[in-house]
């Protein structure tokens, strides 16, 4: 796609995946993605905010063809899908300095072998002017490597927030427009790779709330023209606040699990209870993270396999542990032939869930 104008003196850069189906060879992605990067033009000076991944440079480099000079270049977050693309940027444009945290800069230079002299770190706060359009930049760490930060355009009251409040969601809408569709994107980014810094992500929403925020504009998928969408949502994701529901996974090998997993939904759906069922053979994880934002409980079900549980449920189990979901009671439940030693094993598997 072309560039897109967002406001005057800021336009919509970058390309979308719509055929990408999975992030870090472990991440899901059944709807794409997209790698957002803004151009903003001020009367003096002009800014390119993020960049692209590595696969998508060449449509990046071809929107700013007609871009005779770009002054700064801001990386938001050093991870590859947003910094990839900086080299040949740098390269194209030898005026141009890279804007980075302190914490930004050490990874660009280890990462991309981008030279030292090349970045400039901006502090918690600071401001560019590009003459008539002001760039502050606000440290927002743990969204989720610790050199994150957003960039916010005074001016036009734009956030540009990088991975913060994104959705793994291609389309051509430039803003939300099918909200269902993109609240479930942006649940399940942020049950994937944002719930295990859910304290800190709480403290980087109330430091973004105050800047008046209009527009959020995150660097995948669709922007934000009703902030309060997203800012509600993610207000109830990093909230104390569970719901009465039941995730279980669960894994049966000759149904005696599945026998016991089935009376269990039915008594708990009696009582009105919700459970969220995943069969671990079929099951899409990034389902499973969702689920794991809200509830309040989790019931692991697994055969014995060689004295431990099933190969599916360490995996689950060990998923379940890392992403350090809110929940307040977990189960676990099977069946074993001679002997098993399943139940202490799951257990040892889930220590950081304070359940
Ligand atoms: Fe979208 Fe953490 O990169």
């Amino acid at each position: 796609m072309k560039k897109r104008t967002l406001v005057d003196g800021v336009q919509v850069l970058g390309a979308v995946d719509w055929s990408r189906r999975l992030f870090d060879s472990l991440i899901p992605l059944p709807d794409g993605t997209s790698y957002n990067a803004y151009l903003v033009r001020g009367s003096g000076k002009t800014a390119l905010i993020d960049t692209a991944d590595p696969t998508k440079s060449g449509i990046l480099l071809e929107q700013l063809a007609d871009v005779d000079r770009v002054d700064y270049l801001v990386a938001n977050h050093a991870e590859q899908d947003h910094s990839g693309t900086i080299p040949r940027v740098l390269e194209r444009y030898p005026e141009a300095m890279l804007l980075a945290t302190p914490k930004g800069k050490g990874m660009l230079v280890d990462l991309l072998c981008v030279p030292e002299d090349r970045i400039r770190t901006v502090a918690d706060g600071e401001t560019v002017s590009l003459g008539n359009k002001t760039l502050e930049f606000l440290h927002t760490p743990w969204v989720h490597w610790p050199e994150t930060m957003c960039t916010f355009l005074q001016e036009d009251g734009i956030l540009f927030s990088c991975d913060f409040f994104g959705s793994h969601y291609a389309t051509t809408d430039l803003f939300v427009r099918d909200k269902a569709a993109v609240y479930e994107a942006a649940k399940r980014y942020y049950a994937e790779i944002m719930m295990p810094f859910r304290m800190a992500i709480r403290k980087n929403l109330e430091k973004v709330q105050p800047r008046l925020v209009n527009t959020i504009a995150p660097s995948h998928g669709p922007i934000y023209d009703d902030a309060s969408f997203i800012i509600e949502a993610y207000e109830d994701w990093v909230s104390e606040r569970v719901k009465n529901e039941v995730v279980l996974p669960y894994v049966s090998m000759h149904g005696s699990t599945e026998k016991m997993v089935r009376y269990l939904v039915g008594a708990l759906a009696e009582r009105g209870v919700r459970v969220h069922l995943f069969d671990l053979v079929t099951t899409d994880l990034g389902k499973l993270a969702i689920a794991l934002v809200d509830a309040a409980t989790l019931i692991v079900g697994t055969p014995t396999v060689h004295i431990g549980p099933h190969p599916s449920v360490f995996y689950a189990a060990h998923l379940a542990n890392a992403l350090r979901p809110k929940l307040r009671f977990a189960s676990i439940i099977g069946s074993y032939g001679w002997s098993s030693k399943a139940i202490e094993r799951v257990t040892a598997l889930i220590p950081d869930l304070k359940v």
